[in-house]
């Protein structure tokens, strides 16, 4: 049996071509493939939010999925939203707010923050939305709530809080 496959997705707005183990998690190839260690490795079975990257718009936990299963994708990772000099507004605002303390999190909280307000803007309920016939709005129970998957063992909730409702206020 082939236990190999090629698998073509684009990183970061470049294309890439690997052959891979069919056993790789996306995770494993971001930071052993592609060396992109931005992404954080935390308890590897879904449960932390370390490993959050962007696929195809949408947040996603990169420890869950296979490699394979992402053939044709679009991966943004905290590389490719911003760099030193050029960060994301999302970057800017957990610097300014001292949104981390040891930053183990910060990658996969500022990667999952920016797919949220998506998905805030696109109308997607969460567990608190209680009004389902208008606009979701970007309240700090809806964030909180919509971060939830996202651990932070430093306890810098509040101020991911406050960056993240400021980046949300200067969208809307
Ligand atoms: S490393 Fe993927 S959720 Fe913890
Ligand atoms: S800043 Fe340390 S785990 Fe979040």
């Amino acid at each position: 049996m082939n236990e190999t496959s090629k698998v073509r997705l684009t990183v970061n707005r470049i294309s890439r071509e690997i052959d891979l183990d069919n056993r790789t998690t996306l995770l494993d190839l971001l930071r052993e493939n592609l060396q992109l260690t931005g992404t954080k490795k935390g308890c590897d079975h879904g449960q932390c939010g370390a490993c959050t990257v962007i696929v195809d718009g949408r947040r996603i936990n990169s420890c869950l999925t296979l490699a394979v299963m992402n053939e044709g994708a679009e991966v943004t990772t905290i590389e490719g939203l911003g760099a030193p000099g050029d960060l994301h507004p999302m970057q800017a605002a957990f610097v300014r707010h001292d949104g981390f303390q040891c930053g183990y999190c910060t990658p996969g909280q500022i990667c999952s923050s920016v797919a949220m307000l998506e998905e805030i803007a696109t109308d997607v309920p969460s567990h608190v939305t209680d009004d389902l016939m208008n606009k979701a709005r970007p309240t700090a129970e809806e964030i909180r709530e919509r971060m939830s998957g996202n651990i932070c063992r430093c306890g810098a909730y509040s101020n991911i809080v406050d960056a993240i409702t400021e980046v949300a206020e200067t969208r809307s």
